[in-house]
């Protein structure tokens, strides 16, 4: 979808991705954990948007997200916030004072929430 917008991609999955998507023009492919790519390092570039549909605790995602807003190698953020079988309050809460952003419940999402900071 995103390389269909004409983006250039970087695909961050430990599995690998669907060969007709990792063949698509602007498409790089990265078979590492999404939480090993330290923001901070020169060998990771900055990016208009991080994209995050990686399941994971929601504690997990708020450090990650945490460590790219403080390097401000981000400009915009669409994440899914996964809960297990509890609903993870106090995350939804320190998601939700991350400012400029917002926390919503849309139609796709099943028990998980879209953080956007745009
Ligand atoms: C819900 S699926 C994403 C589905 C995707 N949005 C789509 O439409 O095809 C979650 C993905 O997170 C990946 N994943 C799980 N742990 C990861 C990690 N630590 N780092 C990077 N990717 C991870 C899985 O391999 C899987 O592809």
């Amino acid at each position: 979808m995103l390389a269909s917008l004409g983006a250039r991609v970087i695909s961050i999955d430990k599995a690998p991705l669907d060969p007709r998507i990792a063949a698509m023009p602007g498409v790089e492919m990265r078979r590492e954990s999404a939480f090993g790519l330290d923001p901070r390092s020169a060998a990771v570039p900055a990016v208009d948007w991080l994209c995050s549909d990686v399941i994971c605790y929601p504690a997990r995602l708020l450090g990650l997200v945490q460590r790219w807003l403080a390097t401000g190698k981000a400009r915009r953020f669409v994440c899914s916030v996964k809960f297990q079988r509890e609903t993870d309050f106090a995350v939804i809460d320190a998601f939700k004072a991350i400012p400029g952003s917002r926390l919503m419940h849309l139609s796709a999402n099943k028990h998980e929430l879209t953080w956007v900071k745009l």
